[in-house]
């Protein structure tokens, strides 16, 4: 639930569509407390929770996490089994939650490459939730922004020896709807947390005019609050999309 005067300060007419979020900041979380990385992530699903429930709350359309990109395969072993049966356990638990929400849940990513049981909970989940219509959450597991313009270009490339496709129709359009992402609006708001200022492989393509909002707190700690001070943030800049302030003002 978010706090109702916190809520009044949001305008609701100018929420962002789609907000994607870089979840970073566990294995630094737990090392301040003393413990393994492991206990990082595990409190980190308290943090997905509550920015589901908070964008559902709010009515934002989509909302993407970065929960495994595909460079994380170069973690340690124990670390990445650890992910994936948080991931595993945290959609078998949310699911009641998805019905009742109205939560539809999607992945993007190289979701052959994830354990047989996590593949098997994901697509049973998004079988379940594909009529849901409040909101969409987009999973990203074993996705890099890099993987998909690449898996885009490939799929393009067969499009154009077929015959099918001239070299010179292809543009934005095309390119986007190759990717894993052409089904949702670009995001209007990428959130980062931890204090890191990069866009580390996300959604190269699709943040191409999102507003950035770096924030300092670790992902464990980012609460309802830290995710409206975001949307207030959002909602005080001016997106031109290239155009001048004078033209945005007076379209
Ligand atoms: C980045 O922190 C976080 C991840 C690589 C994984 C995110 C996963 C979760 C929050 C839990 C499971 C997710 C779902 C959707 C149920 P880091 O380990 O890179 O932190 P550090 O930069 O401090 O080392």
């Amino acid at each position: 639930m978010i706090d109702s005067q916190l809520k009044a300060q949001i305008d609701p007419a100018r929420l962002p569509e789609h907000v994607a979020i870089i979840m970073d900041g566990n294995g630094r979380w737990a090392k301040q407390q003393g413990h393994l990385r492991v206990f990082g992530h595990k409190h980190g699903v308290r943090a997905v929770r509550s920015a589901i429930e908070t964008a559902a709350e709010l009515g934002i359309g989509y909302l993407t996490l970065y929960a495994f990109s595909t460079e994380n395969w170069n973690r340690p072993q124990l670390e990445i089994n650890a992910l994936m049966e948080l991931l595993v356990n945290t959609i078998e638990k949310e699911t009641p939650t998805f019905m009742l929400n109205g939560i539809r849940l999607q992945t993007i990513g190289n979701t052959s490459q994830l354990p047989s049981n996590c593949q098997k909970t994901l697509e049973e989940t998004v079988e379940k939730t594909k009529g849901n219509n409040r909101m969409t959450l987009i999973l990203a597991l074993s996705y890099s922004g890099r993987w998909d313009i690449i898996e885009a270009v490939r799929k393009i490339g067969q499009r154009v020896q077929q015959g099918e496709l001239s070299p010179q129709d292809i543009d934005e359009s095309v390119l986007n709807s190759a990717l894993n992402t052409s089904a949702y609006p670009n995001p209007d708001l990428l959130i980062r947390t931890s204090g890191e200022q990069r866009i580390s492989n996300f959604l190269l393509w699709e943040i191409a005019y999102s507003e950035i909002h770096f924030t300092p707190v670790l992902w464990p700690d980012f609460g309802v609050e830290d995710f409206c001070n975001a949307l207030l943030d959002f909602q005080s800049r001016e997106r031109r999309f290239g155009k001048t302030g004078e033209q945005i003002q007076t379209p």
